[in-house]
Parts: C-alpha cells; sequence; structure tokens
C-alpha cells in the first residue's frame, strides 16, 4: 500500500458500540470497540440514554487506544470520518460533536458519513479495491436492503428493495426474546441452530409469492409465526425444541436473503455481491450465500464477522474512500440525524 493513500480516523457511535477505527486507504491500521452491550442486556434492549453516556465516557480513551494500535499521532490524520445517521439521536451526537471537535483542534476535514454506505465500504479492508459494480445486501439491527452499487465507497447508490416492517437483525433479536435466549439475539440465535435442525419446521418465506416486490423483505410474519408455534407447543404441555426452532428460523431468514440479493446480481448482470451490516456475521447466511453464489457463477465479498458488525473501521474505510475521491468534507454544522436516507452517503 503507497503511502500516499489518505490516513483517515473514523467515529462510529450509532448505537452502543464507541469503535474507532484507523485506515490508511484500504490498510486497517486499528479497530478499537468499547461497548456498552452488557450495560443493556438487563433491558432486554439498547437504552438510549445509557449508550449515550456510555460513548461520552468511552470516546476519548478509544480514540487513544486507536492511535496507539495503529502507531500513528493525531496530527498525521488527512481527515476524521464520523457517522452522522442513520442511529440513536443521542447516540449519534456524542460522534458527531467529538469528530467535529477534532477536526477543529487539528485543522483536519470532517466527513459525516451514512452508517450503511460505512457497513458496505468495510470489505475494502478486508478484500482491496473492486474495480466493478456490485450488489450489496446490506443486513443490520435496523436495516435490510439490497442496493446497486456502481462504486464501493463512492456516493452513488439505488435502493434496489427494503424491508417493508422488521429488519432482519430485529427478527433475531425479538425471536430470540421469546425463546428467552436473551439479547442481542443474532449471535444466540447462531449459536443455538447449530445443534439443530433448519428443517424441522416449515417457518413462511415472507414476500417470495411470484406477485411479491422482488427485492423488498417482511420478516414480522416470521416473528408471528415463530411466536404461534411455540405457545401451540407450550398450550400442549409439550417441550419447545429450540434448537430446531432457532435454525428453522434461521434457515427460513437466510434462505430468503440469499435468494433475493442473488437474483439482484442476477438480473443486474452484476457479477459480485457483497455483504454487510452486523446480521452478515451469521455463519448460516455466509454458508449458505457462497453455496448459492457459487452455484449462480457469483463471486461474494464478506467481511471476518468482527468488521460486520458496528464498528469505527468500516467509517474510516468509507471515509478514505471520499477522501481519495475528492469530495467536499462536511461543514462543522452538519446535524446527527437519525433517520438519515440510506442514499445520502456523505453529509
Ligand atoms: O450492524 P449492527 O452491528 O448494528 C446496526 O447497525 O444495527 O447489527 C446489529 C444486528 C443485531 O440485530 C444483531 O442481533 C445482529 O446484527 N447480529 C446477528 C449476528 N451477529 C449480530 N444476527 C444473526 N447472526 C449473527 N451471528
Ligand atoms: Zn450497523
Amino acid at each position: 500500500m503507497a503511502t500516499d493513500e489518505p490516513l483517515v480516523l473514523g467515529i462510529e457511535t450509532s448505537c452502543d458500540e464507541t469503535g474507532v477505527g484507523i485506515v490508511r486507504g484500504t490498510e486497517l491500521l486499528a479497530d478499537a470497540v468499547a461497548s456498552s452491550v452488557e450495560e443493556h442486556v438487563r433491558y432486554g434492549g439498547v437504552v438510549p440514554e445509557v449508550a449515550s453516556r456510555a460513548h461520552l465516557e468511552a470516546m476519548i480513551p478509544t480514540v487513544r487506544r486507536a492511535c496507539e494500535q495503529a502507531g500513528v499521532q493525531l496530527s498525521d490524520l488527512d481527515g476524521i470520518a464520523v457517522t452522522a445517521g442513520p442511529g440513536l439521536a443521542g447516540a449519534l451526537l456524542v460522534g458527531v460533536a467529538a469528530a467535529k471537535a477534532y477536526s477543529l483542534a487539528l485543522d483536519t476535514p470532517l466527513y459525516g458519513v451514512n452508517h450503511l454506505s460505512a457497513h458496505v465500504a468495510v470489505d475494502l479492508l478486508e478484500h482491496g479495491p473492486l474495480d466493478e459494480a456490485c450488489i450489496a445486501l446490506l443486513v443490520s439491527g435496523g436495516h435490510s436492503s439490497i442496493l446497486q452499487v456502481p462504486v464501493v465507497g463512492g456516493q452513488e447508490l439505488t435502493e434496489l428493495g427494503a424491508t417493508l416492517d422488521d429488519a432482519a437483525g430485529e427478527a433475531f433479536d425479538k425471536v430470540a426474546r421469546l425463546l428467552g435466549l436473551g439479547f442481542p439475539g443474532g449471535p444466540l440465535i447462531d449459536r443455538a441452530a447449530r445443534e439443530g435442525d433448519p428443517d424441522a419446521i416449515a417457518f413462511p418465506r415472507g414476500l417470495t409469492g411470484p406477485q411479491d416486490p422482488a427485492f423488498a423483505f417482511s420478516f414480522s410474519g416470521l416473528k408471528t409465526a415463530v411466536a404461534r408455534w411455540v405457545e401451540a407447543r407450550q398450550r400442549a404441555g409439550e417441550p419447545v425444541p429450540l434448537a430446531d426452532v432457532a435454525a428453522s428460523f434461521q434457515e427460513a431468514v437466510v434462505d430468503v436473503l440469499s435468494t433475493k440479493a442473488i437474483r439482484a446480481a442476477r438480473e443486474a448482470g452484476i457479477d459480485y455481491l457483497l455483504l454487510g451490516g452486523g446480521v452478515a456475521a451469521n455463519s448460516r447466511l455466509r454458508e449458505l450465500t457462497a453455496q448459492r453464489c457459487e452455484r449462480a457463477g457469483i463471486r461474494l465479498r464478506v467481511p471476518r464477522p468482527q468488521l460486520c458488525t458496528d464498528n469505527g473501521a468500516m467509517v474510516a474505510a468509507l471515509g478514505a474512500q471520499l477522501v481519495r475521491a475528492g469530495a467536499t468534507p462536511s461543514g462543522l454544522d452538519i446535524p446527527a440525524d437519525s433517520s438519515l436516507p440510506i442514499v445520502e452517503v456523505l453529509v
């Protein structure tokens, strides 16, 4: 990697992870994450005020840790990137305020970026530059979309479809709660499912009929179907086979996700499929999509699980591409926008 590539620090505080990453171009130099997840466990979900306070406490130590890991000084930076949205308003605000302060104090340009585009751009750190367009399946706790991306890390993208109700990660979290597995649900279902039979229960595949929109998702009917199935067992006084329910639910989600994403790539005549977002850490989604891509002749790019869930490196990765492309930096007056639209890559 040439040393004239931009050195960028990325700050991520949209949910319960205080992430600070440092990259040089597409080279990952540091990925420091302080999570407040333990503080939310007893509430069964992220409590925004608790998350904001934790970000405030973790921010400066996490920036220091990232600089130490990368062996760089703040004064070396060519840019400060920060998640400007979407996410929890108060949590975003802590990161945006910190990024503005660093930008002003260091006289370094600020880039307020979209969390969802950062989930896509992080793959560059794992697999290097991609010279072709790709379809991105973006699956997180708050969003599930299929995107057509001409340039990974660029400012153009088209949303081909999205969830009409729950996000994929939200479905994992809700089903884990109703199964009594705990929070956050995705990794717990992933683990429980390894002991179960994915074909044990035929849960519905939402929006897969011939008249349904090809690239939209719906997971709330699936969640209700799981709840009804479990209730029926309990009413009959029969034990609930947790591993089989987890495996069958997970299969229903990943089957629809991978089918639709591959179809999008085929129909657009695009050879690359990229997975991003916390649910892309799911072992079965990775396995099934890899098998199907191989059969379809599509090249799959999936970052390691640690880079799929929220982190600062992904924000730095997107920031570095924007610096490289000569994008106009953000003003110091940019807001933290909790409902930033997916197509607004740079604020
Ligand atoms: O991208 P992310 O870290 O945060 C948001 O932007 O929302 O995604 C978090 C979501 C949660 O719903 C979590 O349960 C899910 O990703 N998740 C998983 C796995 N790891 C995290 N879902 C399924 N399987 C996993 N292994
Ligand atoms: Zn995320």
